[in-house]
Order: structure tokens, then C-alpha cells, then sequence
């Protein structure tokens, strides 16, 4: 059962100044201590410093069941941290909700299945999401699953639009991805299955946060128009020829132009038409809710869409919970409730949440269990910083110094009991695999965290600092038995590591209003971020809900 209402802390006071409750995105405490760790790089003696404090700095884990997914052998990420840091809960996330229904066999009952099935004898059905098995938005074993489930239901033509990754799994594998796609849709009996159209995912179709509807427009051409400047017979001829550029320099996967893919007559394979069915496979939310809202909203204006086809529209999940978007969905989505965020606001506790478009829905949307709304607006004060629409290893410092001040300024106005922050860098930049900018960026945000602490320091408040999973902490590839740095094959280009890593995080706690016997617990040594949310409503004088994993003090 869920408890609605916040009752006091036993011993800690209610807080009287200022709560800051800061996350540090993509700072993992990874045990690989070499020159490929940025943070151990990095110039960080303000966060170094925390760890001698006794008692009051720990990890947590960060990845795997820990945080709802499916198995240990999964990092974490930005939406499953945050879900967990806000709500306190270890939830079954939409990974392992997908596995399951596609295990038991549920997803083919549901009603976004029939809903899709209709179009199965006369029209083509058509997937669209990020091709490869990075776990993070989406697995291609799921994606071949439902492929199988609508050849097995009598749809007679599959068009998959792929988004390349290299961010999730290493820069270079979306050849092998698409190599294994090909070969299991020979496999489908009965149905003609092709490649219609993709692009890398940074530059086509998933845009985040509405950073950059370009992205999206780019991807709505070349899926559903077929239109794009690349033309090419076959999606290996795509990634080939695209990953080349200009000669100049390689194109990663996450950054491919948009293609389209044609017949022998230049026509291309697998437009989107009226009476369609179009599935986003995708089941982290995100970076879905750009394209769905082209889909589905008959009333749109981010881009010129030219053509608006009558589809069977559906995602593998709903993506937002307040805007019900899409209406239709395959699996449902994790129910999340009883949220820290709610309890405060029914709790009259003001609040200040702050990032960076990148990030600024992860410390809002995911933080509150995937909604995109207020719960008492007079109480909320949500801050987006407009990030950069470049690559992060041009500008590593990002938005850090604006978050900082907009924090700072939080703090010092006495207008808010609880302020949240989130520093994109060290995961943005830990996604383009520059292990120099990541450095930089890593030295930039301590110095952050130490203007943030002292302003709390000066208010007499109390904070905690974590992170939501690893990246940074790890830049490169290795070896799988030795751990040691994999090399390309001149022998001395290390190869970048651009996702998350399974390292789990800091959590550290301080500030003048915390009482002095306040210290971690020693008696929960597996510990996860869920256990966090209930150590910050303690440091603002709440107990730890009933339902909620225990607090680290
Ligand atoms: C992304 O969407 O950028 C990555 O796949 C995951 O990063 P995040 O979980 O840190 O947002
Ligand atoms: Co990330």
C-alpha cells in the first residue's frame, strides 16, 4: 500500500533552510582507476574530499535489478535512475514489462495488438525505434518477437525504419545489427520484410525534450515520405557509404544522415500510407514523444509534415502518463506511484527542479514517474536551461555554470524548501566517447558542486549529492576477462566507450543543518538509488514512507 502523506521524521528536525539534492548524470564510482576513467582524470578535489568524510559518503547501485531491469548484466540509465530517485521504488521497468509479455504471450492479446492486427491482410505494418540490443530504449530481440508475432497473425508486409545507435553499444556495430536483422527477416514465413529508411539516432528521430525538432522532421521525411538526400538498395550500403562522410572524418553511428531505402527503379520501399499500422518499438519514453505526437496529433505545427497518413498508430509503451500519448500502446507501462515529488506537494513543500534541456525532463518527467505535469503548480518551479543543438565534445561545459547560478539562485531566494539538480556533462560528453572533453567537463562540475554546497554551507542547510548511473567513470572498451583497454587496430587508438557503465554511484550527505550523529547506515551494504529518495526526505525531516526502500541513515 502506498502511503499519501509524509508524516515527520523521528529524530531529524524538519529542515528550516534550504534541502539541495544534487545529481551529477553519468558519475559513476567505477573501480577501472586509469587514465580512461574522466573522473579519475579529472580535477575533482571537492568531490574527492567527500569521501574521507566518515559516515557520510557510500555508493549505491545504479543498473540491473537494482533499478526494475531485467538482469544484472544491464547499465543503468537516465530514465530507470531517475524513476527510482524520485519514487523511492524498485519498479519492473519497460524493458523487462516487454520481455514478459512477450514471453507469456500477453502483448498478443492486448487490445494495442488487435488494434494493429486490422491492418495485417491489406496494408503494411511498419516498426520504427533504435536498432540494437543496448537495452537502454529498446532491444532488437523484442523488435524480431512482435516481427514474428504479425507474420504469424497474417501481415503480409514488414517495413522497419531503423535508428543506428553507437551510444548504447559501440560506435561501429550497427553494420552487425543490421546484418542479423536481415537474416531474421528471411526467416519470417509468408511476409515480404524489408529496411525502408533509418539514420543515426542523435540527428534522426529522437530528439529529446523538443531540443531540436529538426531531428524529428529529418526522420518523418525519410520513414513516412520517403525522402532523404542518401538514397541507397540497401541498408548495409547506407551505413557503409554514410559512416565514410566527406573522407574527411568517420561518421559514427549515432550521427548518420537520414536514408531511404529504394527499389531498382529509385522508388522507395516503405512509405507510410493511409490504413498503415506504425509501431514505435522504442520502450523508453523519452525520446518517443517528439514522433508520437506527429503521429497522433491531428492539430501539429513543430514542423511541416506535408503528408499526414490515417495510421494504426502505436507504441510499444505509453509514453507519457498525463498527456496519454500515444493513446494506444502495446504493453502498459510501469505503474508508478506514491512519488516523492506528489507527497511534498500534498505535503505543502515547495520545490525547485533544474536542468538543461537534455536532462531537464529526466529531473521533472521521469523523476515524477513519467508524468510531464505539475502536481500542485503554485509549489513547483521547473527551470529548463536551453541546451546547445551541437555535439557535446565541442562544448563540454554545456549549461553547467547557468544550472549553477539558476541553483544558487534558488537557494538564496527562501522561496523553495527542496532544490533539485541535475549536471548533464559527464554523461553527454561521456556518450561522444571524448575522453579530453570528458575530463574537462568532469573538472567543470565539481567546481559547480562546490559553489552549490558552500551557498548551502552560507544558508545553514543540508544536501545530498549522487548520481543516477555511470558513463563518464569509463571511456573505454575492454577486454571482457582482464578489464584491460581495447586498441584499434593500428594498436594505439583506444577504442571509445560511448554508453553507460555498470558502476554504481556516490551518494554523499552534509550542510550545517544536519544534525551532527547523522550518518549512513551500515546494515544495507546492496543498497540501490531507490534507497535514496527516502535518505533526502529524512534530510527535510520526513520519515521514509512504508512503501518506499529503505533510507540510507
Ligand atoms: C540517451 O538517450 O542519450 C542514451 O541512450 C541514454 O542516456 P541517458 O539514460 O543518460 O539519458
Ligand atoms: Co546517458
Amino acid at each position: 500500500t502506498i502511503d499519501t502523506e509524509l508524516k515527520p521524521h523521528e529524530s531529524i528536525p524538519k529542515a528550516d533552510k534550504p534541502v539541495l539534492v544534487c545529481i551529477l548524470d553519468g558519475w559513476g564510482e567505477n573501480e577501472n582507476k586509469d587514465k580512461f576513467n574522466a573522473i579519475h582524470s579529472a580535477e575533482t578535489p571537492v568531490t574527492d574530499a567527500l569521501k574521507d568524510v566518515p559516515g557520510r559518503w557510500r555508493t549505491v547501485r545504479a543498473h540491473g535489478t537494482a533499478v526494475g531491469l531485467p538482469s544484472d548484466a544491464d547499465m543503468g540509465n537516465s530514465e530507470v535512475g531517475h524513476n527510482a530517485l524520485g519514487s523511492g521504488q524498485v519498479i519492473d521497468q519497460g524493458a523487462r514489462l516487454v520481455d514478459i509479455a512477450l514471453e507469456d504471450g500477453s502483448a498478443f492479446e492486448l487490445d494495442g495488438w488487435k488494434y494493429i492486427s486490422e491492418s495485417f491482410p491489406e496494408n503494411t505494418v511498419h516498426f520504427i525505434g533504435l536498432l540494437s540490443d543496448g537495452g537502454v530504449h529498446s532491444r532488437t530481440d523484442q523488435l524480431v518477437g512482435f516481427m514474428k508475432g504479425a507474420a504469424k497473425n497474417g501481415a503480409k508486409r514488414i517495413r522497419v525504419h531503423i535508428l543506428t545507435d553507437g551510444r548504447d553499444v559501440p560506435d561501429g556495430t550497427s553494420k552487425q545489427f543490421v546484418e542479423q536483422l536481415e537474416k531474421d527477416m528471411t526467416e519470417l514465413s509468408g511476409c515480404d520484410a524489408k529496411i525502408a529508411s533509418g539514420g543515426g539516432r542523435m540527428h534522426v528521430t529522437m530528439d529529446r525534450y523538443e531540443a531540436d525538432w529538426k531531428i524529428v522532421e529529418r526522420g518523418w521525411h525519410a520513414h513516412v515520405l520517403g525522402e532523404a538526400p542518401h538514397k541507397f538498395t540497401s541498408a548495409l550500403e547506407a551505413i557503409k557509404t554514410l559512416r565514410e562522410g566527406d573522407g574527411s572524418k568517420t561518421i559514427t553511428d549515432q550521427w548518420l544522415p537520414p536514408f531511404v531505402i529504394t527499389d531498382d527503379e529509385g522508388k522507395a520501399v516503405g512509405t507510410i500510407e493511409d490504413g498503415d499500422a506504425v509501431v514505435l518499438f522504442n520502450f523508453r519514453a523519452d525520446r518517443m514523444v517528439e514522433i508520437s505526437k506527429a503521429f497522433e496529433y491531428e492539430d501539429f505545427n513543430a514542423f511541416d509534415r506535408k503528408r499526414f497518413p490515417k495510421t494504426r498508430f502505436v507504441g510499444m509503451m505509453q509514453y507519457d502518463g498525463d498527456l496519454k500519448l500515444p493513446a494506444r500502446f502495446l504493453v502498459p507501462p510501469p505503474a508508478i506511484s506514491g512519488v516523492s515529488g506528489e507527497l511534498l506537494a500534498k505535503g505543502g513543500v515547495s520545490t525547485f527542479a533544474c536542468s538543461e534541456t537534455q536532462k531537464f525532463g529526466h529531473v521533472t518527467f521521469f523523476w515524477n514517474g513519467n508524468r510531464s505535469g505539475y502536481f500542485k503548480e503554485e509549489l513547483e518551479t521547473y527551470v529548463e536551461i536551453p541546451s546547445d543543438a551541437v555535439p557535446f565534445n565541442e562544448a563540454p561545459d554545456m549549461k553547467a555554470r547557468e544550472i549553477t547560478e539558476a541553483g544558487k539562485e534558488a537557494l538564496l531566494s527562501g522561496k523553495y524548501q527542496m532544490v533539485r539538480i541535475n549536471f548533464a556533462n559527464p554523461d553527454m560528453v561521456g556518450h561522444t566517447g571524448d575522453l579530453d572533453a570528458c575530463v574537462g567537463a568532469c573538472s567543470l562540475v565539481d567546481k559547480c558542486v562546490k559553489d552549490l554546497l558552500d551557498t548551502v554551507e552560507s544558508l545553514g542547510g543540508r544536501w545530498l549529492l549522487t548520481a543516477d548511473h555511470g558513463n563518464a567513470d569509463d571511456m573505454v572498451q575492454r577486454a571482457k576477462k582482464t578489464n584491460a583497454p581495447l586498441f584499434a587496430d593500428d594498436g594505439s587508438t583506444p577504442l571509445p566507450l560511448t554508453s553507460h557503465t555498470l558502476a554504481p554511484v556516490p551518494v554523499a550527505i552534509g550542510g550545517p543543518g544536519l544534525p551532527e550523529g547523522i550518518k549512513f547506515r551500515d546494515d544495507l551494504p546492496n543498497a540501490g538509488l531507490a534507497n535514496i529518495t527516502g535518505t533526502y526526505l529524512n534530510l527535510l525531516g520526513f520519515a521514509t514512507p512504508a512503501h518506499m526502500e529503505p533510507s540510507l541513515i
